[in-house]
């Protein structure tokens, strides 16, 4: 479950640091970017599971087919941020499994996950796109600040039997430039630090996709396998009258009826009123 979001640079959202809960409403006037804050739950939730530039098509004005990312920075007058990030806290089940249905159970439940993109200048590189990782990181976050971050009201033993376990290390981490290099690391976490070993260091200008996106072994990443399902999981539901509309228009013509589509579609991700899992 997502409980934090903090925005700057992407689209009209500068500096916005919203926090949810179980059941979030957001409302507003026309136009203030309530579609853009699911926007970007959307791409976060696609750029934990696709490659940048991919996760980048499936949200309005990222349109990658033209090879065209701008319409995701942040525009004011005529200047272009070059930059967006992203740091997202959330709550993860403590046990699951990974995609070949090997338990993972998660050394910590509460975490924080912070990614920065740039816009790709370098057009030699361009082969991998237009997007690329300044620097992304998963820490997580100790019980004894769960309830300060936390900002929904809630009882203690609720928050007790979902923040749950302990970690002193980072999860992913990136290190300070050196020599115009960034490198990210995906660190060892598996059961007792058994197999651990040393962290996978990869340069950050040339990864195609997240760390993030890329775990998939429970053995070795037990709590990213969950992170990583619970952010490719995020969903925002609920309908306006434009998408109910959109949507009634849709399904006209199909074979079955309306009415038997149960499960939300990834259009309905673009309905903003409610925020669930
Ligand atoms: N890249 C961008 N930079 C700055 N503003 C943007 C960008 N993309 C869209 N916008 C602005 O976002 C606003 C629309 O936000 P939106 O989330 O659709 O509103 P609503 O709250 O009605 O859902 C428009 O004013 C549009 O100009
Ligand atoms: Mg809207």
């Amino acid at each position: 479950m997502l409980t934090r979001l903090k925005i700057d640079g992407f689209k009209n959202l500068d500096r916005i640091d919203v926090r949810l809960g179980p059941f979030t409403c957001v409302a507003g006037p026309n136009g203030v970017g309530k579609s853009n804050l699911f926007d970007a739950i959307s791409f976060l939730a696609g750029l934990a599971e696709k490659p940048l530039m991919e996760a980048a098509s499936i949200v309005r004005g990222g349109d990658s087919r033209r090879g065209d990312v701008w319409g995701l920075f942040r525009r004011a007058g005529d200047r272009v941020a070059e930059r967006m990030s992203f740091a997202a806290e959330f709550l993860i089940p403590e046990e699951g499994e990974d995609e070949l249905g090997q338990t993972a159970k998660a050394s910590m439940t509460f975490l924080r996950y912070e990614l920065e993109l740039r816009y790709r200048q370098d057009s030699t590189i361009r082969t991998l796109g237009a997007l690329e990782i300044v620097s992304e990181k998963m820490v997580h976050i100790n019980r004894s600040k769960a309830k300060s971050r936390l900002g929904f009201p809630h009882k203690k033993d609720w928050r007790d039997s979902v923040v749950k376990g302990r970690r002193t290390s980072p999860y992913i981490s990136t290190e300070p430039e050196v020599e115009g290099e960034r490198v990210i690391s995906l660190h060892a976490d598996s059961v007792a630090g058994l197999g651990g070993g040393r962290p996978r260091r990869v340069p950050a200008a040339s990864l195609p996709r997240t760390m993030l996106s890329s775990v998939n072994n429970a053995a070795e990443h037990r709590t990213l396998v969950l992170a990583r399902q619970e952010m490719a999981g995020s969903r925002v539901g609920g309908a306006d009258a434009a998408g109910l509309q959109r949507r009634a228009g849709r399904t006209t013509g199909s074979k079955r009826p309306s009415r038997r589509r149960k499960v939300m579609d990834r259009e309905d991700l673009r309905q903003p009123s409610l925020l669930t899992r």
